[in-house]
């Protein structure tokens, strides 16, 4: 007997954080980044020195690391990440933990600990969760399902501008694209938990559609159903 939860998945620069932030805060509920779990993590293992394919010694970490998120009132921070005390709210964004990320988010330790906190998150419902697996995974009985998506095109297009916004170093359109559609792929051919559409979201594409627009939609779809 929980309060409904809205899942919404899909690729990467999709916009689904921007998204997710302001559908949640439209209908009052709590938002739950999970990419920026996966991002913490990553970050601890680099700096603990841990090399990524070391997959028990990251288990093992990722055991007894506790990560924090919060939510507050700057536009430019979608969410504000701690592990382990350390605020790794923009270290997490960085290139390095980037370029790293869905090597540490294949490991199935890794998941299974997530996973199960992401869970314990949404036990009462009242929540839009965001990822690549929540639909088909985390929230399989989630009562509105999205899948956003746009073209590797538009979403590097997006990221360039992200990394503008937050004054990091320029990266070339064409090197988005191939970073977008390596992480495309190595999220989609995983084992554990691809990305992919559960067979009850609706899909959105967002190409040449801005964030309110998407919102609006969103939102609209959950009154219809709720
Ligand atoms: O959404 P974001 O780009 O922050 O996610 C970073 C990475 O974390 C993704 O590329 C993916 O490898 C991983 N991830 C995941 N499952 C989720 C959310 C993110 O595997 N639910």
């Amino acid at each position: 007997d929980r309060q409904p939860i809205v899942a919404i998945d899909g690729p990467a620069g999709a916009g689904k954080s921007t998204v997710a932030r302001q559908v949640a805060k439209s209908l009052g509920l709590l938002y739950l980044d999970t990419g920026a779990m996966y991002r913490a993590l990553t970050w601890l293992v680099l700096e603990s020195g841990i090399r990524v394919d070391d997959e028990p010694s990251i288990a093992e970490l990722a055991s007894r690391s506790q990560i924090q998120l919060s939510t507050g009132d700057d536009p430019q921070i979608t969410t504000r990440v701690w592990i382990n005390d350390h605020d790794v709210t923009f270290a997490i964004r960085s290139l390095e933990v980037t370029a790293m990320v869905s090597a540490i988010a294949a490991q199935p330790y890794v998941r299974q600990e997530l996973v199960k906190q992401q869970q314990r998150w949404g036990l009462k419902g009242s929540i839009v969760a965001e990822g690549r697996d929540i639909g088909t995974h985390v929230f399989p009985d989630a009562e509105l399902k999205i899948f956003l998506t746009a073209s590797v095109h538009e979403r590097a297009q997006r990221r360039q501008q992200d990394l503008k916004n937050q004054q990091q170093p320029n990266v070339s359109l064409v090197q988005l694209e191939q970073d977008i559609q390596e992480r495309d792929t190595r999220d989609s051919t995983r084992v554990v938990a691809p990305l992919q559409k559960a067979a009850d979201a609706i899909l959105i594409e967002t190409d040449g559609l801005g964030i309110a627009e998407v919102t609006a939609r969103i939102v609209s779809l959950y009154h219809q159903k709720l």
